[in-house]
């Protein structure tokens, strides 16, 4: 199987990324998204438990699933944040070795991971994942927005034929287990918008669940802090603005109940309103960020 190092793409079916990491990219993802410390804490004590200590727990079967599953509403970050955490684990993992990084996107197939469901997820996970987990020291596979195919089956109201929904879902229940059992270094990621309709079989076979909410007003105010310091870093007007802890937080308050992405691109909303400002953003007011949270 060949894996191009500097495009990215991948010839597996189902999978829609492959990086080798660390890279030169760092702990980008990571550091960009801003949540309580306490949730990147557990998560990342979690995935080093099982990745660090491989052949210990391979010893004790059963005692630490090697699945983590982030739920909450959409651009809340999960999906970015799995991938930052197989960044910030690839680097405190260098000295074992590099880590790979394995994106699976089971939404952006259904109709052939419905129709030829248990074909597909077992050659995922029975043949290009274990061969993955054979050639790297460390694996990290996403599988975001995993309720594509793993719906509760008491409640699977998809348009599809329900039988191959619960296929599906079987498929993939049963080969994550054999997947878990025979790759003690595989971490496998999990994604989903709704914490709701995921199957209880498949909730019940991870450590850690963790839920990620639409931030806090603090939260909020970070983030846009975030957004304006990035652009500061190109446009050096913009610094007074990026410093400016008040406006931050008087921007959050009038973005109440947003969520993560809608405040990360409130500045660039900002700089796209107004003809002046998308020649030259040097000139962003606070006025302007202001008329941007409430169009
Ligand atoms: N808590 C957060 N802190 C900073 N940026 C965030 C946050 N949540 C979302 N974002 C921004 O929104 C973008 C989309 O987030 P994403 O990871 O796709 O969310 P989800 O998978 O929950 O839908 C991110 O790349 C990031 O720029
Ligand atoms: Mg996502």
């Amino acid at each position: 199987m060949a894996i191009d190092h500097h495009n990215h793409t991948s010839p597996i079916h189902g999978v829609s990324s492959l990086r080798v990491l660390p890279d030169e990219g760092g702990t980008r993802s990571w550091d960009r998204i801003i949540v309580d410390e306490t949730i990147k804490s557990r998560l990342l004590s979690h995935a080093l438990l099982a990745l660090a200590h491989e052949k210990e727990f391979y010893a004790l079967p059963g005692a630490l699933q090697r699945l983590v599953i982030l739920t909450g509403p959409p651009g809340t970050g999960k999906t970015t944040l799995a991938a930052g955490l197989a960044e910030i684990v690839a680097l405190e993992l260098a000295d074992k070795g590099d880590t790979c990084l394995v994106e699976v996107n089971p939404h952006t197939l259904p109709s052939e991971m419905l129709g030829e469901s248990q074909r597909n997820v077992a050659r995922l996970l029975d043949n290009s994942l274990p061969e993955l987990s054979l050639r790297f020291p460390h694996v990290v596979v996403i599988i975001d927005e995993v309720e594509s195919f793993a719906v509760r089956r008491s409640s699977a109201s998809f348009e599809a034929n329900p039988i191959d929904v619960h296929r599906a879902s079987d498929a993939v229940l049963e080969g994550m287990d054999r997947l878990m059992k025979r790759c003690p270094n595989v971490l496998v990621v999990a994604t989903t918008n709704f914490a709701s309709a995921i199957d209880e079989a498949f909730t019940s076979r991870a450590d850690l669940v963790l839920p990620l909410t639409i931030p806090d007003p603090e939260t909020s105010a970070k983030i846009i802090a975030l957004s304006l310091n990035e652009l500061a870093g190109i446009w050096t007007d913009i610094g007074e603005l990026a410093s400016n802890t008040v406006l931050h937080r008087q921007l959050a308050e009038a973005c109440a109940g947003w969520d993560g992405r809608q405040l990360r691109r409130l500045p660039l909303k900002a700089l796209s309103g107004r003809k002046e400002l998308a020649l030259n953003p040097g000139k962003l007011r606070s006025e302007d960020l202001f008329i941007a949270t409430s169009v």
